[in-house]
């Protein structure tokens, strides 16, 4: 083992037992592992390789937990982590509003059942349609995020009172990645708190008649660990809206303080669950609302992935199986009928993942393994440090788990790839919420000659 070290990162242990992020009704069963009952060689002859796997209690569990541990705050289901009309429906009987960023995710919120009154809708450039669509249903309330947006909605509202909040970037550096933090100044979202500029947009708002000014909303990124980030933005907003009451004599209800609930993908990761966030982002209101003399604030927060991300489990079955002879060491390269087109999330990010062997036990010594996948890149990678057991071959069934958000939904056709079935599991069987496509599906859009 000690000449591969320079070929792994130190948090990684070669006896690391990834199990510990599977959903909650994981279960080892003669050295196989089953979710919702279902063995997961059983789910690939029933609906093939590669498939997502998603744990119906595992997600309701979650929704109930952000719904309990933050009441009496309203708690929308992000949909663009994973949204299909069941799990709109799930989110919905779990109480949770939904949060939907395009007519898209609208028309499948819908479809699962969701009240209008029940969407937040959100997005830095809807469409005119988008917007005469989220007026028309009724939906609760849509996130302005640009002067031209109002514009727009001004023109489209048609009598009807736009219930409206104002997507505030206030300029705080979340700790992720760079490419989803959202609230920096330098990016596209929202109006800035800097130089008076969400204030103006909220004093014309609430001076037009089209509208219902409900408060202000911030989102400041995605698969945070910590709750620095939400403390600053709460501080910053709930200044904003008392320089409003000082303006106007008029205190805004609302404050919408987004998504970004970080979970565990490798060992490395500490997330705080819902139950370390709530009681801490709390304090921060309240603490901030009474020192500015504000009524106490109706709050809502938008989670996607730390609802539906620990429920999913990418599921893969092994093609190749190569050594790469290196300086610091042996790597094996570990080739399975996915990729980048169903989780693009490690080349885009740099997003580190865990394995399991999953479909039958083993016990020989673990290998420094990277698992990629089957597209005509370099850096179509999935897993690229794990160990997995050294009798892995052709056929293995390989499990990486916390696969629920922003893969499925992220997924693309590259390479003329089939985007994988989603199926949800539960008391031993699975449905299939998202079938897999084909490549009729794939021709019945190629429709030029
Ligand atoms: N609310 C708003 C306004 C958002 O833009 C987002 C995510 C959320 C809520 C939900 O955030 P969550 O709780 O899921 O972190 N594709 C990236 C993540 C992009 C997040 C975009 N906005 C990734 O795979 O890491």
């Amino acid at each position: 083992m000690i000449e591969t070290m320079s070929l792994y990162p130190s948090w990684l242990h070669p006896e690391y037992d990834a199990s510990a992020l599977l959903p909650c009704t994981a279960r080892w069963q003669d050295g196989e592992l089953a979710i919702g009952g279902l063995p997961v060689t059983q789910a690939v002859a029933q609906f093939g390789s590669p498939v997502y796997i998603l744990d119906e209690q595992d997600f309701r569990a979650r929704a109930a937990q952000f719904r309990d541990a933050f009441a009496p705050w309203r708690v929308y289901y992000a949909g663009k982590a994973f949204l299909c009309s069941t799990v709109a429906r799930w989110a919905h009987e779990c109480g949770l509003g939904v949060d939907v960023c395009s007519a898209g995710e609208m028309a499948i919120a819908l479809r699962g059942g969701v009240p209008a009154s029940s969407l937040g809708v959100h997005g830095n450039n809807k469409s005119a349609d988008e917007m005469k669509t989220a007026i028309e249903i009724g939906a609760g309330h849509i996130v302005v995020d640009s002067n031209d947006e109002i514009d727009r909605l001004q023109s489209l509202a048609g009598g009807h009172k736009v219930p409206v909040l104002v997507r505030v970037t206030p300029d705080v550096e979340a700790h992720t990645h760079a490419y989803v933090q959202t609230a920096v100044a330098d990016q596209k979202f929202g109006f800035a708190l800097d130089g008076g500029v969400a204030l103006d947009a909220l004093l014309r708002l609430h001076s037009a008649a089209e509208f219902d000014l409900l408060g202000v909303h911030c989102h400041i990124g995605s698969q945070i660990q910590d709750t620095d980030g939400y403390e600053q933005s709460v501080a910053s907003l709930v200044g904003l809206l008392a320089r409003f009451r000082d303006i106007t004599g008029v205190q805004l209800p609302e404050l919408g303080l987004g998504g970004g609930f970080g979970i565990g993908y490798t060992q490395a990761d500490a997330p705080l669950p819902a139950a370390g966030f709530a009681p801490v982002l709390r304090r921060a209101v309240d603490g901030a609302t009474a020192a500015a003399g504000l009524d106490p604030l109706e709050v809502f927060i938008e989670p996607g992935r730390a609802i539906v991300g620990p429920a999913g489990v990418a599921i893969y079955t092994v093609g190749t199986v190569k050594k790469v002879s290196l300086p610091g060491g042996t790597r094996t390269y570990v080739a399975v009928d996915g990729g980048m087109s169903d989780n693009p999330r490690p080349a885009l990010y740099e997003s580190e993942y865990s394995a399991l062997l999953a479909g039958r036990h083993s016990d020989a010594p673990p290998m420094l393994c990277r698992v990629v996948g089957k597209h005509c890149e370099t850096g179509d990678l999935l897993v690229r440090h794990a160990f997995l057991p050294s009798d892995l071959k052709p056929g293995d069934i390989i499990a990486v788990p916390s696969s629920g958000a922003y893969q499925r939904a992220m997924a693309s056709n590259y390479n003329g790839s089939l985007r994988p079935p989603v199926v949800a599991v539960r008391d031993g069987g699975g449905t299939v919420l998202i079938r897999r496509e084909t490549i009729d599906d794939l021709l019945a859009i190629d429709v030029g000659r």
